[in-house]
């Protein structure tokens, strides 16, 4: 090990090694270790090379090329080499990420590594289905995998640190985000945040794995009317019960950091907020790991009204305990004289600064800065056919039947003449949906692609529309094609003759993501219009919606017989498409998201509040909760998703209607697979408290396992009730249970499901 960075770092740990005398029952010795490590090196460290470590910036200049001479290039450059840096993100490459790296490690003071961080959020280069489409497979070993898959392929072009897991819970399609997480259930957003953590972190001491990052801390997906980045007010009931079990669970798997986000949480802004960041995350949960800021969100607090300037907006945000800040410069800029004006004190820098370094000596990089950076290995891991294949399997997982009137599919094999409309249907870039900012455009198995592999039909494609006014990139609502039906009357002439049209529209995958709120959730431009246009020459359509959203689509769910929810699903999207189409792959995904009929019905969600008048008490009634134009029901529940199985459920059976504390409940349930065809199916177990210290919703998930059955074959699944599994913040303040009557729910939907009571008696 020639590397420079560790000659301080080694005489100092050596030392500590060689004096620690770990004390019995304390702490353990690996632990006292590490620490030690860590004091150490803050004990030769300046005031500014603490800060320095708690300052990230964006890549800066052409890497390899000459170093930057002015501007803000330069100054980043500078503070580079002069150990003001602590991070890095968006840089990306071997070729690059070593060139930083030994920067920091040969020209700096103490040559302390560098942490690169990056949006790995669904797949690195080999894209993965966007997060909600995951969380649709409800599969967690599959979704654990996509992690993985990410981030070793991340890892090997030299990245050390994802920005994801996004676990904020969404209950609102405007918000263009919902696209980056689990979608609107608490229970199921708590599993998948652990699965992808695992996924992403897995084992820290190999070159495949990376640091993980639970964000945005915290309530960023209530922004009030789903505009992005706009204000949150939520009730403590809501935070707690609904929007912080998924960061729990984060911390609960180990995760190494949490990133902040960019909105205000009943009027303080979350990178502002004490309560969050010190007392929940550091102090009730014991996080040692550490928290950065989003992108300037530090300086954001300025338009927020609540900090006069960047200065004062650093001494908020490090009292509040944002330790790292993406791209403010207020850390670097401020805080030296903050402290020395006596406004910071120097623990506040030390506390922050010792949180990243012990995640830096976690992740290995003191022994190996350049443990990423492998052009061999580089070579040799990206784009592995492995991951292709890890992919392709998550894909077909996360697809979603939503409609098959008549067996419409899957599709026969030979003899069909099938036509293939949309211009999504040949599209790909836009599979590979919003964050695949490693990808390249134009690397997605199209749908046509796919198709294509099903040689024994005649299959004829017709564009019928353009989605987009030929953009490809930063795609903006203006950008979609709202006016040229040309197209048209091709399209109906290839449909008219075809046995059946395979219609594929929906979102463009930029469409959705940060910054894409919208006010509409039909199918954007004239593809509404297209279809309906089709379905009076041809009604035996099959639509595949691309969608990073639920969409209001009430006209296609009445009339269209075969629906495919087929979200942004990455590189074999197609490939993912046509073998459930063709019947190669029977679909058993589930909405993790509740689709309304109409915009207007958003916020919608399976596990509302009952209200005081949940029912109309007279026909033609007025006075109950309702809206007078438009049904209170989804088009499509949470939870909601067919196979070409045709699963039955009955003999719901509780092993004791009485509840007591230490004890347990076996729900047993009969599943039949009343079919000829072989296929999984997610049984979903919900519990609703019928009275509480504060309302409770009207059903709850609380467990769910996928059953595969083979033609005509039953199995009797079997659930345990748990005191655990009714606890929920109440009005004490505190994550406890309460007495009462409980009643317990199991299907194959939120909507569609068998039931039973029993009563949870406390003695204590
Ligand atoms: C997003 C974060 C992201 C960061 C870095 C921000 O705009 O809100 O989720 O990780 O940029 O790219």
């Amino acid at each position: 090990m020639d590397f420079k960075s560790i000659k301080y770092y080694l005489i100092a740990s050596v030392l500590v090694v060689s004096c620690a005398t770990p004390k019995k029952g304390s702490f353990s010795a690996k632990t006292k270790t590490l620490d030690q490590k860590v004091d150490s090196l803050l004990s030769i460290m300046t005031l500014d090379e603490k800060i320095g470590q708690l300052n990230q910036y964006n890549g800066f200049w052409e890497i390899t090329g000459p170093a930057p001479k002015d501007g803000q290039a330069a100054k980043k450059y500078n503070d580079l080499k002069n150990g003001l840096v602590g991070s890095m993100l968006n840089v990306k490459g071997v070729k690059d990420v070593y060139a930083i790296q030994k920067i920091a490690v040969e020209q700096t003071r103490l040559g302390i590594p560098l942490l690169f961080g990056f949006d790995v959020i669904h797949g690195h280069k080999t894209i993965s289905p966007i997060p909600l489409a995951e969380a649709a497979s409800w599969d967690l070993d599959a979704i654990k995998k996509s992690a993985q898959v990410g981030a070793e392929e991340a890892a090997a072009e030299g990245i050390n640190w994802t920005f994801a897991p996004m676990v904020d819970i969404s209950r609102d399609a405007r918000w263009g985000r919902v696209m980056e997480g689990a979608g609107e259930d608490t229970y199921l957003g708590s599993k998948i945040a652990a699965a992808r953590v695992n996924g992403f972190q897995g084992d820290l001491s190999t070159n495949k794995n990376i640091l993980a990052c639970a964000k945005h801390f915290a309530g960023y997906a209530f922004a009030e009317a789903g505009r992005d980045y706009n204000t949150v007010m939520v009730s403590d009931e809501v935070l707690h019960n609904v929007i912080l079990p998924p960061f729990k669970a984060s911390v609960d798997a180990g995760v190494k950091t949490f990133m902040n986000s960019f909105n205000e949480l009943n009027g303080v802004p979350a990178t502002g907020s004490k309560l969050l960041q010190r007392d929940i995350l550091k102090k009730n949960w014991n996080f040692d790991g550490f928290v950065v800021s989003d992108w300037g969100s530090i300086i954001e607090m300025i338009p927020h009204g609540y900090a006069k300037n960047s200065k004062h907006a650093a001494e908020i945000a490090i009292q509040a305990g944002s330790d790292m800040d993406m791209e403010s410069y207020a850390y670097v800029e401020h805080l030296s004289a903050l402290v020395k004006e006596g406004k910071v004190s120097e623990n506040l820098i030390n506390d922050a600064a010792r949180r990243i370094l012990k995640v830096k000596f976690e992740l290995g990089l003191f022994d190996n800065p350049y443990k990423y950076c492998d052009e061999a290995h580089e070579k040799a891991t990206v784009g592995k056919q492995e991951f292709h294949d890890a992919v392709l399997d998550v894909a077909k997982k996360s697809i979603v039947l939503l409609k098959n009137e008549n067996n419409l599919l899957p599709l026969a094999q030979s003899g069909k003449k099938v036509a293939l409309i949309g211009a999504l249907a040949t599209d790909k870039t836009s599979p590979l949906g919003s964050w695949r900012i490693a990808a390249q455009d134009n690397t997605a198995v199209s749908v046509l692609e796919g198709m294509q592999q099903y040689k024994n039909n005649q299959l004829t494609y017709v564009k019928g529309a353009d989605l987009t006014k030929g953009r490809t990139q930063f795609v903006w609502e203006t950008h979609i094609n709202t006016t040229d039906t040309s197209g048209f009357a091709e399209a109906i002439d290839v449909a008219k003759k075809a046995d059946v049209v395979v219609m594929v529209l929906g979102e463009h995958g930029l469409q959705t993501g940060e910054g894409r709120s919208r006010t509409d959730l039909g199918l954007p431009g004239v593809q509404q219009e297209l279809l309906e246009a089709i379905y009076k020459v041809n009604k035996n359509i099959v639509l595949v919606l691309n969608n990073g959203r639920p969409l209001a689509i009430p006209w296609a769910a009445e009339n269209i017989p075969a629906i495919v929810e087929a979200w942004h699903l990455g590189t074999e999207s197609g490939n993912a498409i046509a073998q459930v189409l063709y019947g190669d792959y029977n679909p058993s995904g589930k909405l993790p998201m509740t689709f309304p009929r109409n915009v207007a019905q958003v916020p919608i969600y399976y596990n509302y509040k009952n209200t005081g008048r949940p029912t109309m008490n007279e026909p033609e009634s007025v006075f109950w909760s309702h809206y007078s134009d438009e049904k209170n029901t989804p088009l499509f529940a949470f939870g909601h998703g067919l196979s070409y199985s045709k699963f039955e459920y009955s003999d719901l059976k509780l092993s004791t209607t009485t509840l007591a504390q230490g004890g347990n409940i076996n729900v047993t349930v009969s599943l039949k697979n009343n079919s000829a065809v072989a296929g999984k199916e997610v049984v979903q177990l919900y519990i609703r408290d019928i009275i509480g210290s504060t309302t409770r919703p009207v059903k709850e998930l609380k467990g769910f396992e996928m059953v595969a059955l083979q033609p005509n074959e039953t199995k009797t699944i079997t659930f345990t009730i748990t005191e655990e599994m009714l606890a929920f913040y109440t009005a004490n303040n505190k994550w406890e249970t309460e007495a009462g009557d409980f009643k317990v729910f199991v299907g194959g939907s939120s909507d569609k499901t068998i039931e039973a009571n029993f009563e949870f008696i406390k003695t204590n």
